[in-house]
């Protein structure tokens, strides 16, 4: 047999979604595991939605669709954009596609040539690393560290940069830190990005769950950024539908053009369907965002004043999404019934083994010493993991 290509070889499977893989295989045992890997919301799409996708089957939206989705939900994409981040596009400039994770690489596939750089911040996302080597590009890893709230500063970006480098990818707010950059912060990368004529993916997928802290898109710095900005977003997060699949860039003309004829020669187009419930998801009543919202902050508050009182973790207060980035490096050298932990795989193996708590690896996002916790499961799961975790902890010798 000839081989398969040299990018698929290289390829590594999603870590995130292996740990959910194997706490679901545990689960399906009978094994009572508490998982907090999974960075989805737990709450269901809220009625109103489901009942525009049910409308939409029985008025028969069962054709293809224009490639780069209906006029009509890209155009209440553009009041979404407006309403909520200040920044006004044409629905030209919208392409809508199945989820935000596809629309990223579609994003890198139409600027990046073979070689070209994507500078990375870590804490990353999984997903980025694969993606830009998948679009034959080079991620360049950026790493930043708990002191300065795992953010990039502009001096570090701007080192970052060469004349092979395309662009950043910027998450705000961060998975998996839920950290979010300030407004002066986010100027003071734009005027970098300006300076050094790169673009930015800035994805926005958390931007309507920020807790504390004002947000500024970097589409909304200026002309000149909003030019050189790819805004991702979607549904997933914000409105519970994560397998309804409908994620979206905002973009400049000549990339939302290309973009749109990729996505004509490779997707054909998003779900029909679930383009009339996201169609609903942003015109219709926002009442249940602000219900889940408010769960979610909930749980942020509890979760971060519990694993702060405990010993040997600690973590920073997020300001948005629905992530816990602990440290766990307080436990290094320590046994648990006779293993040694000496890294963050360790700590999760271990905790998942004998606490019976399914969390994500630092090393996922290129930060060892790390975990991250998905607080979008219920209160009463909560109090029990961390509960198990306090117990796990009491273990170390
Ligand atoms: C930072 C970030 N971007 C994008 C996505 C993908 O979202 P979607 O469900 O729209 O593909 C996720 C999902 O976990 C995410 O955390």
């Amino acid at each position: 047999m000839k081989e398969i290509s040299a990018i698929a070889k290289g390829i590594a499977p999603s870590a995130t979604l292996a740990i959910s893989a194997l706490s679901a295989e545990m689960k399906a045992k009978g094994i009572d595991v508490v998982g907090f890997g999974a960075g989805e919301p737990d709450f269901e799409t809220p009625e109103n939605i489901k009942n525009a996708g049910i409308r939409a089957i029985m008025d028969n939206q069962s054709h293809y669709t224009s490639s780069s989705g209906i006029v009509e939900l890209r155009a209440a994409i553009c009041k979404y954009l407006s309403r909520e981040f200040g920044i006004s596009y044409e629905p030209r400039q919208i392409c809508v596609s199945s989820g935000a994770k596809h629309i990223i690489y579609l994003a890198l596939q139409t600027i990046l040539n073979p070689g070209d750089e994507v500078v990375l911040p870590a804490p990353y996302w999984v997903t980025y690393i694969e993606a830009i080597r998948m679009c034959g590009g080079v991620p360049v890893v950026v790493q930043t560290t708990e002191e300065q709230r795992f953010k990039i500063s502009p001096e570090m970006l701007n080192s970052a940069i060469t004349d092979k480098t395309k662009c950043v990818i910027m998450t705000n707010p961060s998975n998996p830190t839920g950290v979010i950059y300030s407004p002066d912060e986010v100027r003071a990368l734009g005027e970098v990005i300006s300076k050094k004529d790169i673009y930015v993916i800035d994805d926005e997928i958390y931007a309507s769950l920020v807790y504390r802290g004002e947000y500024l898109s970097f589409a909304a710095i200026n002309d000149d950024m909003k030019e050189r900005t790819i805004v991702v977003n979607g549904v997933s997060k914000t409105y519970a539908m994560t397998g309804w699949r409908i994620g979206f860039a905002a973009a400049n003309r000549e990339i939302s053009t290309a973009m749109a004829t990729y996505l004509s020669h490779s997707t054909g187009n998003p779900c029909n369907v679930a383009q009339y419930a996201a169609l609903e998801a942003y015109s219709g009543d926002q009442s249940s965002v602000k219900v889940m919202w408010e769960a979610f902050n909930e749980r942020r508050k509890y979760f971060v004043s519990r694993v702060n009182e405990m010993k040997y973790v600690s973590c920073i207060e997020p300001d948005a999404a629905f992530y816990i980035f602990m440290n766990v490096k307080g436990m290094y050298g320590k046994k648990v019934h006779g293993e040694v932990i000496s890294s963050s795989d360790d700590f999760c193996r271990l905790l998942l083994k004998y606490g019976l708590v399914a969390t994500v690896p630092g090393t996922a996002f290129g930060a060892e010493g790390y975990v991250r916790w998905s607080y979008a499961t219920s209160m009463d799961n909560i109090k029990k993991g961390l509960d198990r975790l306090e117990e796990f902890i009491s273990l170390a010798q």
